[in-house]
């Protein structure tokens, strides 16, 4: 079909040789998560290009286990802020790795979409999936040991978590002044409309926040200690549940012990307790320097089913977002008052999430709600071409254009002819 030739058009115009990034201009390097969603769009029509996405990403993992957010393989002067601003050379957990990075990681969402990507191909993606499980194994300990500590999983900075500037980081923020930020000039702005991008406000913050940790060397330790911004994660928490358990999956497939994974999994699952909103019906991310619970019903709250958790009571919720929302699934409440509908995480409806929470609801026998999901994504995308997000009101595109994880989906999951349901 000729939007399944587009999707694969975009991916291949967004490939590097052996990484995609998210899109020309605006995202010019090799994110982490994009990434992994890169994979599982070439896997619908080459393999073992898929493998090699997953591959180059693990070449940027720390020795520590952490896989950054960013990968600046060739210097971008388009792009701020850029490997000079993050100053991880030489840093201890960096070890000899020469792939410069960021300081922070993204929704490990990688062995869950290798443990699908093997399944499009068993006998060819054995050995790759084998040689990646020690690399799936260390990043997995490392997000357990060093921002786990509540049981569900901390973040350090707002892009950690890739819902930038969702209102759930809103409190937390505003709380610490960005005293100090060195004069910078953003770049993003001048890619898009500012209307769709976070506020200078919010910017000044992120860049504090950068600073902060290249202050302490990004040593995980201190930073927990010290940082302002401490807050457990609906996203992180439940991507990474998941991801402990494809891990497991594929522990059982290569004969490994699972011991170890089946601990992660049991303390993730106590800690996304600890983020259950009985006030809003929904689960929440908190505030770890203060205890509060946001207030936030937003997409990552629907991720509990991609989790894995048979859990009915955000079921009241769910219906709610969906009778109040013409496109299905809003980043954030559209009954809320700080609802935006252009703004990028505060309100835009996103395929990638979409994809996980449609895929969930699915295994937790929530089909017609999943069916909505598929069918609203579908429409978003055939209609408005494969944005970076789309406002959930009218089905606007929004950010940068011929995105790749809209598309890599596209391939995956909502395309009539995607092998999935
Ligand atoms: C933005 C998104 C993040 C994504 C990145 C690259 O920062 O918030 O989730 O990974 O763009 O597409």
């Amino acid at each position: 079909m000729p939007l399944d030739d587009e999707a694969r058009r975009i991916l291949r115009l967004n490939d590097k040789g052996s990484y995609t990034v998210p899109t020309a201009g605006l995202y010019p390097y090799q994110w982490n998560w994009d990434s992994a969603f890169a994979a599982l769009g070439f896997a619908s029509f080459d393999v073992g290009r898929a493998w090699v996405e997953l591959e180059t990403l693990f070449s940027g993992q720390w020795a520590n286990g952490m896989v950054p957010h960013i990968l600046f393989h060739r210097d971008d002067p388009g792009y701020f802020p850029g490997p000079g601003i993050w100053g991880t050379e030489g840093v201890a957990g960096k070890g000899e790795g020469r792939v410069a990075s960021s300081g922070i990681s993204q929704p490990p969402v990688a062995a869950s979409l290798a443990w699908r990507i093997y399944g499009c191909d068993p006998a060819l993606g054995l050995p790759r999936l084998r040689a990646l499980f020690p690399r799936l194994m260390a990043f997995h300990r490392w997000f357990v040991a060093a921002r786990a500590e509540s049981g569900a999983v901390a973040t350090t900075h707002p892009w950690e978590t890739g819902r930038d500037n969702s209102p759930d980081w809103d409190a937390p923020l505003a709380a610490n002044d960005p005293v100090g930020v060195a004069p910078y000039t953003r770049r993003d702005t001048g890619h898009v409309n500012a209307r769709m991008r976070p506020t200078k406000e919010d910017y000044d913050r992120y860049i504090w926040l950068v600073q902060f940790g290249r202050a302490r060397g990004w040593d995980d330790a201190a930073i927990a200690v010290e940082s302002p911004f401490r807050m457990a994660d609906p996203t992180l928490t439940f991507i990474l549940l998941r991801a402990c358990r494809d891990l497991g999956a594929a522990a059982d497939v290569l004969g490994e012990d699972r011991a170890e994974i089946d601990g992660w999994i049991a303390h993730l699952e106590a800690g996304a307790e600890t983020l259950w909103n009985p006030e809003t019906g929904a689960y929440d991310s908190r505030n770890l320097r203060t205890g509060a619970l946001s207030g936030s019903v937003s997409n990552a709250s629907f991720l509990c089913w991609w989790a894995g958790l048979t859990d009915p009571r955000p079921i009241p919720t769910l219906r709610r977002i969906l009778g109040a929302a013409p496109f299905a699934v809003p980043s954030f409440d559209p009954e809320h008052p700080k609802f935006d509908t252009l703004r990028y995480w505060r309100g835009p409806v996103w395929a990638v999430m979409n994809t996980m929470i449609g895929l969930g609801m699915e295994e937790q026998g929530l089909g017609p709600q999943a069916a909505r999901i598929k069918a609203d994504t579908a429409r978003l995308i055939s209609e408005n071409g494969f944005a970076e997000y789309f406002d959930p009101v009218n089905g606007t595109p929004a950010g940068g254009g011929t995105f790749t994880w809209t598309a890599a989906v596209w391939l995956a999951w909502a395309s009539p002819s995607a092998g999935e349901g």
